[in-house]
């Protein structure tokens, strides 16, 4: 018996180291090719390269997964547009030495696209960072084709997101159209140049989200970066090609990201005791995240039950659509900047300046123009130029400063920087008079509500000393025989106060007998007697 299963225990061993060394090369040759459901392992067995299918879906996919998670992990998809309908896929390379996937009426579903001198000499390897490289030896060291320059939805470790802006190249990550549908989604994650670098999210390649401008150390509007530390992080931001890249310090912690198919950058991190993966937002967090929720000179703070305002001196240009809570159209300036007065009339500067209005913590306007100035002539520079909209000062980057809309602007509860916005003096001034007002408001409430209660206080003196006098007239005015009399009533502020003994004692206990009727404010009864 114990043998038996020793033997066997043998055997699965032997047959497991088998098939081991006769599928873990992690190299496809012109002459090895792999089919449906053979797979290639890099050299650590860190990942697979192979063919899978989606939970709710039978369509078949060749691509590249975390090999060692329980859970199926994909990260990168060759022919997520052109699914296989069966299990007759093979991935090779064809004869002219690029890495196909066809399917069994050998139709090619997906290429690797490149030119190639030398087929037969070319091999696609997958490394154990994930990247599955195609080359031909001739180059030396450079490749053909790699899936880290190919991405779909996944950024994992030393992948770098770029831009070329000689070339016009750019990696970016495309996301799905679903959880269980490879196929392009409406968003694309990237570095984007502007005048400076700044990461971000395009939908249907419309600015969905932005990053903030990188000042050598963060991303200034990226919250996330000022509360958590994004160790590993590098961006290259000093010429073209831009990228950024991550590489984790912490070897027993596993990190990537991904834009999932609703613009979301998620991080997702392997959590081994629940088993499965915990995933967090670094970027839509909230609604204000939104690129330009607000409109132009809306400021966005997602503590607020309204998220969208305007800023001070503006109004909404659209109120009604605002009220509805679209706040796409933004907002105008309600009192034109001395500036612009001055311009108008050809007077030249002079009768009033403009001045600029602070707002701490802020993620400030998309499309700054920069300047190396120091930080002393930052608003200097800005007010020198009527069309300088706005500006701000950070250490990293020096003055930035905005002419035209200010678009995306976030009141943000840390982090931010602080931005200078262009106003009138006379709208500044308006906040101090209107503190004024407050103020003056607040004495005035104050004296009136003493006055008052100093003559309630004289009032309640005046009715203890008369008290006495004031029992022997409630006889007169409550106990009537003459029901007419009663149901006439009394004026309201001849009413006193009787406590409910007095009551009780004039009315025998609230006799029904004594009761006379039933006026709007209760019964009314006959007094048995004198009240004392
Ligand atoms: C698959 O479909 C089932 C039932 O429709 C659903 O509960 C499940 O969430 C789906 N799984 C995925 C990954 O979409
Ligand atoms: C690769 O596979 C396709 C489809 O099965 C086949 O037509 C082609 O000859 C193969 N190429 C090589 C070099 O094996
Ligand atoms: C491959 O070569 C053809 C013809 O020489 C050229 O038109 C094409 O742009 C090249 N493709 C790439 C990816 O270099
Ligand atoms: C590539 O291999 C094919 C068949 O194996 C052969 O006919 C051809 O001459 C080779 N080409 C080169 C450039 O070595
Ligand atoms: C992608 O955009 C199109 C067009 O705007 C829209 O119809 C579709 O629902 C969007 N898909 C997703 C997954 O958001
Ligand atoms: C590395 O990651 C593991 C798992 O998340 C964690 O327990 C450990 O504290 C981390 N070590 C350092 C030095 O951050
Ligand atoms: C919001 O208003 C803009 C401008 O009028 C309009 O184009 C857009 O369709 C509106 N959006 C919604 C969701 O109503
Ligand atoms: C020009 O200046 C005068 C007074 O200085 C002012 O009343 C007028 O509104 C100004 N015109 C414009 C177009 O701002
Ligand atoms: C003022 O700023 C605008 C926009 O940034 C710029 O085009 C213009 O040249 C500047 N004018 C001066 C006098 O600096």
């Amino acid at each position: 018996m114990g043998k038996t299963i020793s033997c066997s225990v043998l055997l699965a061993l032997i047959s497991c180291f088998y098939l081991l060394f006769a599928t873990a090369l992690d190299t496809i040759t012109p002459s090895k090719s792999i089919k449906d459901p053979d797979v290639i392992i890099s050299q650590n067995a860190v990942f697979r390269l192979g063919f899978f299918r989606l939970a709710n879906s039978t369509n078949r996919y060749v691509g590249i997964l975390y090999n060692q998670i329980p859970v199926q992990t994909v990260v990168w998809v060759a022919n997520r547009n052109r699914p296989l309908k069966d299990s007759s896929g093979i991935l090779n390379i064809s004869d002219d030495g690029n890495l196909v996937v066809s399917n069994g009426k050998a139709e090619v579903l997906w290429s690797s696209h490149v030119n190639n001198t030398a087929p037969n000499a070319t091999t696609a390897q997958l490394l154990d960072s994930g990247n599955l490289v195609l080359s031909n030896g001739e180059d030396g060291a450079s490749s053909l084709w790699e899936s880290f320059e190919d991405p779909s939805n996944a950024f994992i470790e030393t992948m770098k997101i770029s831009t070329d802006v000689k070339t016009g190249r750019k990696v970016e990550l495309k996301s799905w159209k679903s959880i269980d549908d490879p196929s392009d989604g409406n968003f694309s994650f990237g570095i984007e140049p502007f005048n400076i670098r700044e990461l971000v999210i395009r939908n249907n390649n419309q600015l969905y989200f932005r990053s903030g401008p990188w000042n050598g150390n963060i991303f200034i509007g990226l919250l996330y970066m000022y509360t958590d530390n994004l160790d590993g992080f590098e961006v290259f931001t000093d010429k073209s090609p831009y990228y950024m890249t991550y590489e984790s310090s912490n070897e027993s912690m596993l990190i990537y990201y991904e834009l999932d198919s609703q613009g979301k950058f998620v991080e997702r991190e392997w959590d081994a005791g629940k088993g499965d993966w915990s995933k967090n937002y670094p970027t839509i967090q909230t609604d204000c995240n939104v690129y330009g929720k607000c409109g132009a000179f809306g400021i966005c703070d997602s503590m607020k039950r309204t998220i969208c305002s305007c800023l001070k001196g503006f109004e909404p240009r659209n109120i009604e659509e605002w009220s509805r809570g679209n706040w796409s159209s933004g907002c105008f300036r309600t009192t034109p900047l001395q500036c612009q007065r001055d311009n108008n009339n050809g007077s030249g500067a002079g009768q009033g300046d403009d001045g600029f209005l602070e707002m701490k913590m802020m993620k400030v306007p998309a499309f700054p123009a920069r300047s190396s100035i120091i930080n002393g002539e930052c608003k200097d520079q800005c007010m020198k130029n009527c069309s300088c909209m706005a500006y701000a000062y950070d250490s990293g980057i020096g003055c930035m400063m905005w002419s035209g809309d200010l678009i995306d602007v976030q009141k943000f509860s840390t982090g931010g920087v602080d931005l200078y916005i262009r106003m009138p003096s006379s709208e500044l001034d308006k906040g101090k008079s209107s503190k004024i007002i407050v103020i003056t408001t607040v004495i005035a409430g104050i004296v009136v509500v003493i006055t008052i209660s100093a003559l309630f206080l004289w009032r309640r003196m005046a009715k203890h000393k008369g008290r006495n006098k004031k029992r022997k007239q409630i006889k007169h005015q409550f106990c009537s025989e003459n029901k007419e009399e009663n149901s006439i009533g009394v004026k309201l502020q001849q009413l006193p106060v009787i406590n409910f003994e007095e009551l009780a004692t004039a009315t025998n206990n609230f006799n029904h007998a004594k009761k006379l009727g039933q006026g709007g404010f209760g019964p009314v009864y006959r007094c048995a007697g004198n009240i004392r």
